[in-house]
């Protein structure tokens, strides 16, 4: 009922609307519409009481990740049009993958804090309330299972091009990172189940730091933030950007086939095309120059003693020479 009732606030933009049309309109009384308006102001929503006007919003929807304000103008077939919001959640991938099979293809899973947000390679992923935007897509692609980390380059691709329409210049540190003035903004964990021959579902996790102004020490050097590098962009903003372009690029691979345009932005906004880099894989470090993303997304490498070797993404860490990139 409270979701009905901000899409009727929000519907009507700057304009009021009484109690009494709001009780009509939702056939329920108008304490229950007081009393749900009282659960949205704490939820954040600064919605303005005037008598004899009615409600309305007091200003711009506060950046909450709630399913009305990322549908009001999500422009998506199936994806993110069930979108699951939480204030709080140990981690969206791993409450994703309990659900998945019950939940239809596309819902998003979002929460505003994350108490136990996790990276690749068993990492922890900071996630403190409100600083940005942690959430898992559930997708279920009639694909076999060894194409499914091409998905990880769709999300990166997507993240990539929802940023740059945002006017932020960023670029993709292949397989899996987003780089913001030579830092990591944003990080991706896609995880499978499967059998041999099919995907069963895909939880594809999107880590994207907001507006986090300090890091741990064990990070501050190799991670930043869009606000502390001085981009004040909306994450709602970022979350509806993010799903238009991730359902395009999706639907051209999974139902037509088709890598060219993924590939042609992982490759246009590479952070790494055309550099020296190290390649960590355990405790060996090799240092190769990076040539090209081949059509299977994989990385091409040119190794020191000239030969070329193609890298699978989930098998490697990549460095900069100099830095993290
Ligand atoms: C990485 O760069 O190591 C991947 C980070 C992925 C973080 C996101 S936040 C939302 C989703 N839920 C998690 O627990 N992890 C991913």
């Amino acid at each position: 009922m409270k979701n009905k009732i901000i899409e009727i606030i929000l519907n009507k933009g700057n304009e009021f609307i009484s109690g009494e049309e709001l009780s009509k309109q939702l056939g329920i009384s108008r304490a229950g519409v007081w009393k749900h308006i009282k659960t949205l102001k704490e939820e954040g929503y600064n919605i303005e009481s005037v008598n004899k006007k009615g409600y309305r919003l007091a200003e711009k929807p506060v950046d909450l990740l709630t399913h009305q304000n990322i549908c009001h103008d999500l422009n998506t077939k199936f994806i993110g049009r069930n979108i699951i919001h939480f204030q709080t959640i140990d981690s969206t991938n791993d409450y994703a993958k309990k659900i998945a099979n019950e939940k239809e293809d596309g819902t998003v899973i979002i929460s505003e804090e994350q108490t136990k947000g996790k990276g690749r390679l068993g990492r922890q992923w900071h996630s403190k309330s409100h600083d940005g935007i942690w959430m898992s897509i559930i997708l279920k692609p009639d694909i076999m299972p060894y194409k499914a980390p091409f998905i990880t380059l769709i999300a990166g691709a997507s993240i990539v091009k929802a940023l740059n329409n945002l006017g932020v210049k960023t670029l993709i540190k292949w397989p899996n990172d987003i780089i913001l003035n030579n830092k990591k903004i944003s990080g991706i964990l896609t995880e499978l189940s499967a059998e041999i021959e099919r995907v069963n579902h895909i939880v594809l996790g999107m880590g994207i730091n907001v507006k986090t102004m300090e890091f741990s020490q064990e990070i501050c050097d190799i991670a930043t933030s869009l606000y502390k590098e001085g981009y004040k962009v909306s994450r709602v903003d970022i979350v509806r950007n993010i799903l238009d372009e991730f359902e395009r690029l999706y639907i051209d691979y999974v139902k037509n086939n088709s890598k060219e345009e993924t590939l042609k932005i992982c490759r246009q906004y590479s952070a790494i095309i055309g550099k020296d880099i190290y390649i960590l894989n355990g405790d060996n470090k090799e240092q190769v120059k990076c040539l090209d993303i081949n059509e299977d997304g994989n990385l091409i490498v040119e190794k020191q003693d000239k030969t070329i070797r193609e890298i699978m993404s989930g098998e490697v860490s990549i460095r900069g020479i100099k830095g993290y990139v």
